[in-house]
């Protein structure tokens, strides 16, 4: 397989990335990603984990369901149960497959498993033989791998690739490796299990010591990995995992070094990028590679002089090659609904319903009242609100103000309406987005534990939209409320007002990892 320059895309943002405290998303949230991911041509999206919960075993089966342009994988522990649910949740789906893994290192096998290595090797194997028996795409991980004795992981991936694996993952779970050696880790498996050719070699590599894509791309230079396992932004368990736009441009942007192709588009990734952000709440750094608000700015006067002479004196890359828009104002005041709509599908939004378009219409005038020039990423933050919104609203902000003033404590005045009756609250607190929060949960009682509170400028210039996500928690439930405005304090209220209403709402946040 080393002579295929195809390098294989497996985005595992919806069941890595979820794993991210905080980062749970609902069945609504994780089909909206997993159809970004395949407008951007992602090979694989591994979609969840189906027996961490009935939640999420129902949004691997939408998504099995509905994509048709990836293939859709389920991870599952190496046992029947944990199997037979994936293949439940995953066989009405186009192309899929069967992810199952079990701890190969000695601490694991001791410490966590209480496992012998024989129980594991066989574990490994019945699990492989059951999978295979009803999917013939079936992939296996030997968990913490980079910390496993070679002989020991050398037999467990002999055998399953004799039961039938077609890709062996080789995770870096606790983010350990450094890229020669890993890279020659893989190499050196490869070289010594005498099936290794039967496979798709591919790497999983966890970013704590900030070397997951170089890791990653080891593995692939050196060991001859065909698939990289990464995510959007980089989300993750811990301190994250192999960035997605990270790998795919190094190898794009390097192709005189990599000579590998993906099939991916790579002007989906800074739409993707800021879906992920908007629904996970996970602010992305401003000086992220590729993704980052300032990845393309220049700032300094001899920079922006050698950019306007020649844009590739300080460039390796375009913001548009990535699908920053070019901040080009693309409607106004004036816009009809058609050209809305039409904006919206190039730049790849489509929302479910003429009910919902007439809603993020009506919001799009309002915003156009306060704001001359709407940009692309305008329109973006105003429909990332409509879809997050709760189905049934329980409050609505009717009106809201607030005073402050140096030295003076902050006081909100806010006119929340309950099933159509308006109640009234007001609140000191320790700044505005404090009183105003204050004086909301005067009148909604919600007792619900503030987890996050994030803003972020949705364009340049202080006309930008603030746009806000607020995290609460209640119960075991954890909610994220996205709200988009002018003015921050009222974005800040409304993204609190949309929390209650998905915590007071149906629906669930999904997070395999509290249920195991
Ligand atoms: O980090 C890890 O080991 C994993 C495996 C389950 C692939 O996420
Ligand atoms: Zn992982």
């Amino acid at each position: 397989m080393s002579g295929n320059t195809n390098l294989i895309i497996f985005d595992t943002t919806m069941r890595d990335g979820e794993q991210s405290p905080g980062a749970s998303m609902t069945k609504d949230e994780k089909l909206r990603i997993a159809k970004a991911l395949e407008r951007m041509k992602v090979d694989v999206i591994e979609a969840g984990f189906p027996a961490s919960s009935n939640g999420d075993f129902e949004a691997v089966r939408a998504i099995a369901n509905t994509v048709k342009d990836s293939t859709v994988a389920g991870l599952c522990r190496a046992n029947d149960r944990d199997i037979q649910r994936g293949i439940d949740a995953l066989k009405g789906g186009k192309s899929w497959r069967v992810h199952t893994f079990i701890a190969t290192s000695p601490i694991h096998m001791e410490k966590k498993l209480r496992m012998s290595p024989e129980q594991v090797l066989e574990q490994a194997t019945l699990s492989v033989r059951y999978a295979k028996n009803a999917c013939p795409d079936v992939e296996f991980s030997p968990e913490d791998a980079s910390r496993s004795e070679p002989d020991f992981l050398c037999r467990v991936l002999e055998a399953v690739i004799k039961e039938g694996a077609t890709t062996i993952n080789i995770p870096d779970t606790v983010g350990y490796a450094v890229p020669q050696q890993f890279g020659e880790f893989i190499k050196n498996l490869r070289e010594r299990i005498p099936n290794s050719d039967k496979a798709v070699w591919s790497v999983h590599c966890h970013n704590d010591l900030g070397m997951a894509v170089a890791n990653s791309l080891a593995a692939v230079m050196i060991g001859g990995a065909r698939q990289i396992e990464c995510t959007i932004n980089g989300l993750g368990e811990r301190a994250g995992n192999t960035s997605l736009e990270e790998v795919v441009m190094a190898v794009r942007t390097r192709s005189d070094f990599f000579h590998l192709a993906t099939r991916l588009d790579a002007t989906q990734i800074v739409p993707t990028s800021r879906l992920v952000s908007q629904i996970t709440g996970f602010v992305v750094q401003p000086n992220k590679a590729v993704v980052g608000a300032n990845a393309f700015a220049h700032a300094s006067g001899i920079h922006q002089d050698g950019v306007i002479k020649a844009r590739q004196t300080y460039e390796i890359m375009t913001a548009e090659d990535v699908g920053w828009s070019t901040n080009k104002i693309v409607l106004g005041k004036l816009s009809g609904r058609s050209a809305f709509k039409q904006r919206l599908k190039e730049i790849g939004i489509e929302l479910d319903s003429e009910d919902a378009y007439n809603k993020a219409f009506q919001r799009f005038k309002d915003l156009a009242d306060k704001k001359a020039d709407i940009f692309d990423e305008d329109l973006q933050a105003l429909v990332a609100q409509e879809a997050g919104a709760a189905t049934e609203e329980h409050w609505a902000l009717v009106t809201m103000s607030q005073a402050s003033g140096m030295g003076e404590r902050p006081h909100a005045t806010v006119v929340l309406s309950e099933a159509g009756e308006e109640r009234k609250a007001e609140a000191q607190g320790d700044g505005p987005v404090d009183a105003t929060f204050k004086a909301i949960e005067s009148v909604a009682k919600s007792g619900a534990e503030l987890l996050l509170y994030s803003v972020n400028a949705v364009t340049q210039g202080t006309e930008s939209q603030g746009e806000v996500t607020v995290r609460l928690a209640k119960g075991g439930r954890v909610v994220n409320g996205v709200g988009a405005d002018t003015d921050v304090i009222v974005a800040s209220a409304k993204a609190y007002v949309s929390a209650l209403n998905r915590l007071s709402s149906k629906m669930e946040r999904l997070n395999p990892q509290h249920q195991l």
